[in-house]
């Protein structure tokens, strides 16, 4: 059984302007002991679609299963808890401590498996200094360890991550990749994580949904999506540079031609008709010396702002 099962999905806010709709049909699955990457421009939808998981906000039509359990139940809690976006799973006035003891106790854990749990999370996060500090105080990056451990305290084997490591420094948030990826791995966790942050999603996630208004885009293993925009790239270094006429007449039969490296190069993307020797040719009819080729490896925020773009 998939661990998240989503169908037909669609969400209207309502608003004094009439409906915005948020969601557009969304299906999409995770099974157990994935980390998917959800992906998608400010408004996508990301963040509508966690909600309506975790069951605080209600679909107007549509599926949302956690492990076969439809997000608006109660029960779907034993199995899910979430991160919310800028931390707002937390309670401000209350403590590090305080805070996890109240979400360990939501689940109904026993007293003495609590208190062993949020011990364990304190220590794992580095929190200790801070166990009796209220959350309002403490600083960005702190907020959102605690936040991740509150929604860990729960236990659940699902975990919806809603922009994990915004606002997080550079050390931090490599931290926190590391215990994403262990969640998975060590721990047979299902996590389902939004994130602009392609340098996380890439360390993380073995395959990304990626949401365009409302509806889904693309959904494929990372290296399928690399592949897709693989040997259309490619950088050429200049030996003499490159005359303004030329250059004008080159932009002219590329998708892209960008000048770069202080005009000791130039990139260029070819239109999927045409291959290198097509570029060698159209730079030697200008006349154009070149010392040599290599291909520019897609990474994967090429790949998202391609098929965002629909190209
Ligand atoms: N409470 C609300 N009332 C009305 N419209 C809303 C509400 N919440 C979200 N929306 C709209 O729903 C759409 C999807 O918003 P959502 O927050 O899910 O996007 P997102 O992908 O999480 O974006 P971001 O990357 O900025 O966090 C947007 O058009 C947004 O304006
Ligand atoms: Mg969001």
């Amino acid at each position: 059984m998939d661990a998240i099962t989503v169908e037909d999905l669609t969400k209207d806010y309502p608003t004094r302007k009439g409906p915005v709709q948020a969601l557009s049909g969304v299906s999409l699955r995770v099974e157990r002991g994935e980390i998917v990457g959800l992906l998608g421009a400010n408004g996508a939808g990301k963040t509508t679609a966690i909600k309506i998981l975790c069951g605080l906000l209600r679909q107007t039509s549509g599926r949302a299963e956690v492990f076969g359990v439809p997000s608006s139940r109660p029960e779907v809690a034993r199995h899910v808890a979430a991160l919310l976006e800028g931390s707002r799973n937390v309670y401000w006035r209350l403590s590090v401590e305080e805070n996890l003891r109240f979400f360990a106790g939501l689940q109904g854990l026993p007293p003495y498996e609590a208190r062993r749990r949020c011990a364990e999370l304190v220590a794992h996060f580095g929190l200790g200094e801070k166990r009796r500090t209220t959350a309002n105080l403490l600083s960005q990056g702190m907020k959102q360890k605690l936040a991740l451990a509150c929604a860990l305290v729960k236990g659940t084997p699902v975990l919806l991550l809603d922009e994990p490591t915004l606002g997080l420094d550079v050390e931090t948030s490599h931290e926190l990749r590391g215990m994403i990826r262990e969640l998975a791995t060590g721990e047979g966790k299902t996590v389902l994580l939004s994130s602009h942050d392609m340098g996380v999603v890439e360390d993380t996630c073995r395959r990304v949904i990626i949401l365009a208004r409302g509806r889904v885009v693309a959904d494929d293993l990372v290296p399928n999506l690399l592949a897709l925009f693989q040997t259309r790239a490619y950088q050429v270094s200049l030996r003499d540079g490159l005359p303004q006429d030329a250059r004008a007449r080159l932009a002219r039969r590329f998708l892209t031609f960008r000048v770069a490296e202080g005009e000791r190069a130039v990139a260029v993307e070819l239109p999927p008709e045409q291959d290198v020797y097509t570029l060698m040719d159209a730079l030697r009819e200008e006349g154009v010396a070149v010392d040599g080729v290599s291909r520019v490896e897609p990474n994967l925020e090429d790949v998202f702002l391609r098929i965002v773009r629909g190209e």
